[in-house]
């Protein structure tokens, strides 16, 4: 559970700097996307990677969920679970249901596309056409809103996961405030800027 958190953080942090080019310069954003998209390597053996890694994650998230509450079938008679751990720890499988809620929307919406034009439609292939593709999404306020609120999900959602997972791959508690300082840094800045994109591409096309 750990090792796949720590997977799709580095995963986010790719797709956060590849999507924050299409903000800074459409030309690279194609260049960029049409590398990923066309590579042999990405598409063949890091795509499914990732695929399979965040069906595992949630898998195993919905998993120990049923687990740990079998195992306390009677509930506490005074429960004051505040005293001593988060909201987001203790919401995690909440906050992980809308991310996953949200990655539904957000394969309908790209990844879905993406397939069926190269591997289903076989479409001759366009390097100048994700930045249109992505841009135009963002027109629906619906959406954009649906997106922002994700974002704020997901970042409850990292703000426990994160130092979770590297306290679960066994690091050295001597590190345990830099991974506080990391996990704050992280959670809000990846999110806040995946807000920024949406909002941006709102805004600039209106
Ligand atoms: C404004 C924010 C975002 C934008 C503009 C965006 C854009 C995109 C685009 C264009 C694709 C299609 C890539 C392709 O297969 O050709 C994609 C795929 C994907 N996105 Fe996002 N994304 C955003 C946020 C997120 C977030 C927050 C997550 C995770 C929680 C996420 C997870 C994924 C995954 C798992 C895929 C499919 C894997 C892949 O092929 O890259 N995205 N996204």
């Amino acid at each position: 559970m750990a090792l796949s958190g720590l997977f799709l953080v580095l995963f986010l942090l790719q797709h956060f700097s590849i999507n924050f080019l299409s903000v800074l310069s459409p030309e690279l954003f194609n260049e960029t996307s049409h590398f990923m998209g066309t590579n042999v390597l990405v598409q063949f053996l890091l795509q499914p990677v990732l695929i399979l890694g965040i069906i595992f994650h949630f898998v195993m998230g919905i998993y120990l969920e049923v687990k740990n509450n079998k195992a306390r079938p009677v509930k506490y008679k005074k429960f004051n679970g505040g005293s001593n751990s988060s909201w987001m720890s203790r919401n995690m499988i909440f906050t992980g249901l809308v991310v996953l809620a949200f990655l539904g929307l957000h394969f309908y919406d790209f990844w879905i596309p993406e397939i069926v034009h190269k591997y289903v439609e076989g479409s001759p292939e366009d390097a100048g056409r994700y930045y249109g593709e992505l841009v135009e999404k963002f027109e629906d306020p619906i959406r954009v809103g649906l997106y922002v609120i994700s974002f704020i999900f997901l970042m409850l959602h990292l703000l426990h996961g994160f130092s979770a997972s590297f306290q679960s791959a066994g690091w050295h508690s001597k590190y345990k405030p830099w991974i506080r300082k990391a996990t704050v840094a992280f959670s809000v800045i990846i999110p806040l800027g995946f807000i920024f994109i949406a909002l941006f591409h709102y805004i600039t096309n209106v």
